[in-house]
């Protein structure tokens, strides 16, 4: 009996960096996010009369790589009453931790994996909360095209859903790998570092009013507004990351000089955004006809540098 789900990741066009609530991930603002084909994780689970064990890519992972995955395992366990020791079984189509989002497909695979082993019937706005408290992104994961978390008050109003599921809108995103070494600051220490910013405030305070823009961007199919304003949110994070106290980044000077390249196509006519996450890689916002030649562009000027294309992927996936 094997129980595979797929769950890809997503990329947040309207950022989610800030908590209310740490220990439940309810969010301080509401985000928007596209799900994308191109990376994704399987997670299976087994039972097994020894200890929990978690292999990711086929590897056992050690005790410290596994603590999260135990942790939020025993929240699981405990709100379903299951009490097994399980082997968790993760392939991971996605960098780990290089600002690819990684957690948001890996947190929605286990959440759905768990629901699906143990035969628990949850709807899809149940299965986002659950996904939200193994990590906040991975509650949009369980939605394919565009997908909204609304931030809501509690557990219970905290969920994804989706806005477009099969959007029709001609976006691509290229993947820009520039360094996929494992981040230092994880994304959850960094927007809790984020809030000792002067501009945290401020950033918080724009959220509903971003968030209709980009809502309205997507259902005109504007490829120009969506683009400037997800590059202006991401520009606003990472603002605040830069003025937190005291100030940490995720740029590298590759982030920057990709930063320049984007500005550069734009001049010439070729029109691209980016947006960035925890993390120094860029994903550049493009429509089909720029993508072959603005890849051409970040190839010549970054040796070998590893280009992933993406566009839109599906929600959660139940493989067998
Ligand atoms: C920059 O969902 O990884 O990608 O809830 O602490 O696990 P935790 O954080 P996580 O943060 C994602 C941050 C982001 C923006 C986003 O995806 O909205």
């Amino acid at each position: 009996m094997n129980k595979t789900v797929r769950a890809h990741t997503n990329i947040a066009l309207i950022k989610y960096w800030g908590k209310k609530d740490p220990k439940l991930r309810l969010p301080l603002m509401s985000s928007l996010s596209m799900t994308l084909d191109a990376f994704y994780t399987d997670t299976s689970i087994e039972k097994t009369n020894g200890e929990n064990q978690f292999y990711l890519n086929n590897k056992k992972q050690d005790e410290t790589n596994s603590k999260r995955v135990f942790s939020y395992l025993d929240l699981l366990k405990r709100k379903f009453d299951c009490h097994d020791n399980l082997i968790i079984k993760s392939t991971n189509h996605v960098p780990t931790s290089a600002g690819l989002a990684s957690s948001s497909s890996a947190f929605a695979a286990l959440a759905a994996a768990f629901c699906k082993y143990y035969n628990i019937s949850v709807d899809k706005t149940e299965l986002s909360r659950l996904a939200r408290m193994g990590s906040g992104s991975a509650c949009r994961s369980i939605f394919g095209g565009f997908a909204i978390w609304q931030k809501g008050e509690s557990d219970e109003s905290s969920y994804a859903y989706a806005l477009v599921e099969e959007p029709k809108m001609d976006l691509h995103l290229l993947a820009i790998e520039l360094n996929t070494k494992q981040k230092k600051i994880s994304s959850t220490r960094g927007m809790k570092d984020a809030q000792s910013s002067p501009f945290f405030e401020p950033w918080i305070k724009r959220n509903d009013l971003e968030m209709k823009q980009m809502i309205a961007a997507i259902k005109k199919n504007d490829f120009t507004a969506l683009g400037k304003l997800a590059e202006l949110n991401a520009n606003e994070m990472h603002a605040i990351n830069l003025t937190a106290q005291p100030e940490f980044t995720y740029f590298e000077p590759n982030t920057l000089r990709a930063i320049k390249l984007i500005e550069q196509l734009r001049n010439e006519g070729i029109e691209c955004y980016y947006t960035i996450d925890a993390g120094p890689n860029i994903k550049v916002l493009c429509q089909l006809r720029n993508s072959k030649e603005i890849k051409e562009r970040f190839e010549r000027i970054f040796n070998s540098v590893n280009i992933v294309d993406a566009s839109f992927g599906p929600g959660i996936t139940y493989l067998d």
